[in-house]
């Protein structure tokens, strides 16, 4: 995905341009530009890499006061990460910036190449900004709804015309476009991050819905240019959410932050010994016929959803299949009418996701979101939304979300089984007791950063690294190992701890590095001969294990001894001495935390 920018109002467009795209650059970092509007023309500046080095071009021109600019923050999907095809992009009359993806942008060039349209970038962006053009006649409403009616695929677009100046429109399809409601000055971008400084009042812009932006007045159209009435909406997180508060990196103080998250995802919705919520447009009656359940959800999300599988079995019994949205897209799914998809994303606008969220309602399969990001696309297009509240998650690298992902399948899944009467009272109330412990048990964990930074001093030079475990610890493995590899670039894998002995064991040897996540005491013993074996063959071990676990140390040289609840409750707070181990093998490396490479935190495109 990419972010976009807009500013049109009383104060410096550049600068807050700027400093919008700046609160944005997790949504993609490849290239950056601005197009600034003033008297009679279009500037656009634009760099390869990221948005400091399109600050240091922008520093050395002097450009004329001006009050009206859109800004691009890139992650390609068409055409090099380079100079030539960053954003804005204009074709005569008209400049834009893109967040999305054209399917249909091979034909419609080719109709543009036959009306003497030439194109100078390798993007699908570029056939937008020459439709628009081509259809703009002064009409810019008319000029935009002939285009949009042409795309095929995803788009949210921040719109400059030649001849019409102070004046920003914008419209999207499958990508989120946000409009910030000021004092003489209006705001466009991709996410709130991007305004929240300067307001907290926005309006999210839908499908067949044009934006047009004026310093003293937003108007929401539709595409015969009707007026539209649009509710006002208001941000309820704080400033200092969007900022690290002293951390050296987002990633760290999400980290940090998961005993906040947990809680906010509890609130009023988790008792003291009962869960206490509903589920809007989802009632028992509709519940009680669910007879098979599809988790469908892309890396971290997904997961959370594997974990979730367990959790949902043992408490309700019924069954679940968890699936790869790319995957779950294009397989032709077997749904049933009683079945009930469940999709998980922190972005709420992954797209693969989001696209299987539309195969189960093409299918007229009931819907439950489980989104962080209020008002994304996912969050507004499911049939009911449960919302993780884990507050904006900045680094690539999935921490708080996962965690609070996991602590929603927990409460939907003592819901469903308290409503079909799956539970008794005292398990319940145990359970609810246990998870209410969870924001301080983190806390402990926490306390342990220093240890666990030691041990990435051990491993932070290997080339590769092993992570294993059984049940609820391989899907923690499978996370603790996406962790270690997005941010690492270590090469990583997760290995299921009794499947090593069918073919895996041979890539062990003399200081392999071999995680062991042990924190099923139920079949502790099985997970410790699996290490064994490992060690046997050279493994260099690092066991993560609970307080109660007895260990001889002669084997065992590196091993972190976390707080112990219940085998079924672990998942929650056994992911996060992976994340900080990923954490500092990624600093200790000199990794670009916050920002890997080829990565961005939401991929909106396929
Ligand atoms: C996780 O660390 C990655 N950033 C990535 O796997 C992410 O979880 C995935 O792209 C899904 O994103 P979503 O939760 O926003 O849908
Ligand atoms: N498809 C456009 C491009 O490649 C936009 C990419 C994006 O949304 O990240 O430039």
């Amino acid at each position: 995905m990419c972010g976009i920018v807009g500013y049109i109002g009383k104060n410096n467009c550049v600068k807050y341009t700027l400093d919008g795209l700046k609160h944005l650059e997790y949504r993609g970092y490849d290239s950056a530009g601005i197009a600034i509007q003033n008297k009679n023309s279009i500037k656009i500046i634009k760099e390869c890499g990221k948005i400091k080095e399109l600050i240091k071009s922008i520093e050395k021109i002097k450009l004329p006061e001006s009050n009206c600019a859109i800004g691009h923050t890139r992650w390609a999907t068409h055409g090099k990460p380079n100079k030539l095809n960053a954003h804005p992009i204009r074709t005569n009359t008209v400049t834009l910036v893109h967040n999305g993806v054209i399917e249909n942008h091979e034909i419609l060039k080719k109709e543009l190449e036959n009306k003497n349209y030439s194109f100078k970038t390798q993007t699908d962006t570029e056939v937008v900004s020459a439709l628009m053009d081509n259809y703009y006649k002064k009409d810019p409403i008319k000029a935009i709804e002939k285009t949009i009616t042409k795309l095929e695929g995803s788009y949210a677009l921040g719109i400059l015309f030649k001849d019409i100046k102070d004046t920003i429109f914008a419209v999207a399809k499958n990508s989120p476009l946000i409009i910030g409601i000021g004092e003489d000055e209006n705001f466009l971008a991709s996410d709130i991050p991007a305004f929240i400084n300067h307001t907290k009042n926005y309006i999210i812009l839908e499908k067949d819905e044009i934006a047009i932006l004026k310093k003293d007045s937003v108007k929401i159209v539709n595409l015969k240019g009707k007026p539209i009435g649009k509710k006002v909406e208001t941000v309820n997180w704080n400033l200092e959410t969007t900022k690290k508060n002293g951390f050296s990196h987002y990633m760290l103080k999400e980290i940090f932050e998961q005993p906040e998250a947990l809680k906010r995802c509890f609130n009023k919705r988790l008792l003291k010994t009962n869960v206490n919520f509903e589920f809007e447009n989802l009632p028992l009656e509709k519940i009680k016929t669910i007879k098979k359940i599809h988790i469908v959800a892309c890396g971290t999300a997904m997961h959370a959803g594997l974990i979730g599988k367990s959790i949902i079995e043992k408490l309700t019994k019924i069954p679940v299949e968890v699936e790869v949205a790319s995957e779950f897209r294009y397989k032709d799914p077997i749904l049933n009418a009683d079945d009930l998809v469940i999709l998980i994303s922190q972005s709420g606008e992954t797209a693969d996701t989001l696209a299987a969220l539309k195969l189960a309602k093409k299918r007229k399969i009931f819907t439950l979101a489980i989104v962080n990001v209020v008002a994304s696309s996912i969050a507004r297009q499911a049939d009911s939304v449960f919302y993780t509240w884990a507050g904006p998650e900045f680094a690539v690298a999935s921490t708080k979300a996962f965690t609070v992902q996991v602590a929603a399948l927990y409460l939907i899944s003592l819901n469903f089984a308290k409503m079909l009467k799956k539970i008794k009272q005292e398990e319940l109330k145990k359970y609810c007791e246990l998870l209410n412990e969870m924001p301080s048990i983190i806390k402990k964990i926490l306390k342990l950063n220093d240890e666990i930074l030691n041990y990435a001093k051990i491993f932070y030079k290997d080339k590769n690294m092993f992570f294993i475990g059984r049940g609820l610890d391989y899907c923690l493995a499978l996370e603790g190992s996406l962790k270690l590899k997005e941010i690492s670039y270590i090469h990583s894998e997760a290995c299921k701890a009794g499947e090593l002995k069918h073919g895996t064991i041979s890539l062990i040897e003399k200081n392999t590095p071999v995680i062991v996540v042990a924190s099923q005491n139920e079949i502790f013993s099985k997970t410790l001969t699996n290490a064994k074996e490992v060690i046997s063959r050279g493994a260099n071990v690092f066991l993560i294990c609970d307080e109660t676990a007895e260990i001889d140390e002669k084997n065992f040289k590196h091993f972190l001894k976390l707080p112990k609840t219940i085998d079924f409750l672990a998942p929650l707070y056994f992911i996060v001495p992976l994340q900080l181990f990923a954490y500092h093998v990624a600093n200790l490396k000199g990794c670009n935390i916050d920002k890997p490479r080829n990565l961005a935190k939401s991929v909106t495109v396929e």
